[in-house]
């Protein structure tokens, strides 16, 4: 039987009480996985509710050799990341969102899903579970990491008859190597990350799995990570393996629109509205990769990258480039955002959460 949920206060209070940091190197963080202590585990039997989950020790986990998520694909994730604020309180941004995009993927993978409340506690008390992992004010943040996973058995092609909703945590930095420098990107002309209806709108792991070739090739020819086009008029700009694309161009700012294929970011949600509020003309619709010869700027968000400026695109050959350094444009979307999601400016949006 499922052991007790622990109450986390008392988990926190008693890490904070024998160390207030972790022993690490916080001024070199990047985006790796760095073992923190607890996990959040929750389980949901057959007939679709997950009941009351707990924490446990981070670790390994045990699956079934016939688990849906591994013969199937049936696994959705979401990423989402917590701020230590120069006061120590901790803020989390837009966490709700995160909890209503999986539940819409779990409804397009055929898969039970924890309720929205039962997401954000989730989400909080691992958090606070691993308080002593949240870099310094300015050093970083903890990525959190919840995954919903068909854990239960099954051998013919069918939903799994058991789900697992599980949420790690580990400190990071920068997701590209470049830190916040331009990235370097290449039209992949080939392959294709997502088909109209198929499941690129919605956060599956399969997702992630199915743009790991063109990524390394990109990678090994020294761009950053690669660009991918619609699958129909292999025309249209869709975004890159990890992260959404927006292209500037005088006062307006586009970006591909939602159709299907498109992850739904809920970082490009926040800078189309921020644009929008500062200002800015902002398009949703379908963007042809020829724009991106008259471009002034193009940048990419996510959570993982945040606002990343894009230095130059690659397409037949053709280096488009975008100046040296980081665009105004760019720059200015990039603070407005970090210095909201990080406490330093008051949340006129409402979208942080303090702990
Ligand atoms: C995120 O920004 O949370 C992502 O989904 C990117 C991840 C694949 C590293």
């Amino acid at each position: 039987a499922a052991s007790p949920l622990r109450p986390c206060a008392t988990l926190s209070n008693a890490y904070n009480e024998t160390t207030e940091l972790a022993d690490i190197d916080w001024d070199n963080l990047g985006f790796s996985i760095q073992p923190t202590d607890y996990m959040y585990f929750m389980k949901c039997q057959q007939g679709g509710t997950f009941s009351k989950g707990e924490l446990k020790r981070y670790g390994n986990i045990e699956l079934s050799p016939c688990a849906g998520v591994l013969n199937y694909g049936q696994g959705l994730f979401e990423g989402l990341k917590a701020y230590r604020k120069q006061d120590g309180n901790i803020l989390l941004f837009r966490p709700e969102e995160n909890a209503e995009r999986m539940k819409a993927g779990a409804e397009r993978m055929s898969m039970a899903s924890p309720s929205t409340e039962q997401f954000l506690q989730a989400v909080k008390d691992t958090v606070l579970a691993n308080k002593r992992w949240i870099p310094p004010a300015g050093k970083g943040s903890l990525y959190i990491r919840p995954l919903l996973i068909g854990s239960g058995a099954v051998l013919g092609v069918a939903p799994a008859p058991e789900y697992t909703f599980l949420v790690y945590v580990s400190p990071v930095g920068n997701y590209f190597k470049e830190g916040l420098a331009p990235i370097h990107l290449i039209v992949e002309n080939d392959l294709h990350r997502a088909t109209p209806g198929g499941t690129g709108g919605v956060k599956t792991i399969g997702n992630y799995a199915a743009v790991l070739k063109a990524q390394s090739a990109a990678k090994l020819k020294g761009y950053s990570d690669a660009l991918y086009l619609d699958c129909v008029h292999k025309k249209y700009l869709e975004e890159v393996s990890s992260c959404n694309i927006f292209v500037v161009k005088g006062n307006t700012i586009s970006t591909p629109a939602i159709k299907g294929t498109i992850l739904p970011g809920i970082t490009r949600k926040s800078i189309i509205d921020l644009a929008r509020s500062q200002g800015f003309q902002v398009e949703e619709r379908l963007v042809s990769v020829d724009e991106l010869v008259d471009a002034d700027e193009v940048f990419c968000t996510g959570t993982a990258v945040v606002v990343s400026p894009v230095g130059s695109v690659t397409h037949l050959g053709k280096r488009i480039s975008y100046g040296n350094g980081v665009g105004a444009v760019t720059r200015q979307l990039h603070a407005s955002l970090t210095r909201l999601q990080m406490g330093l400016i008051a949340d006129e949006m409402n979208w942080t959460l303090e702990l």
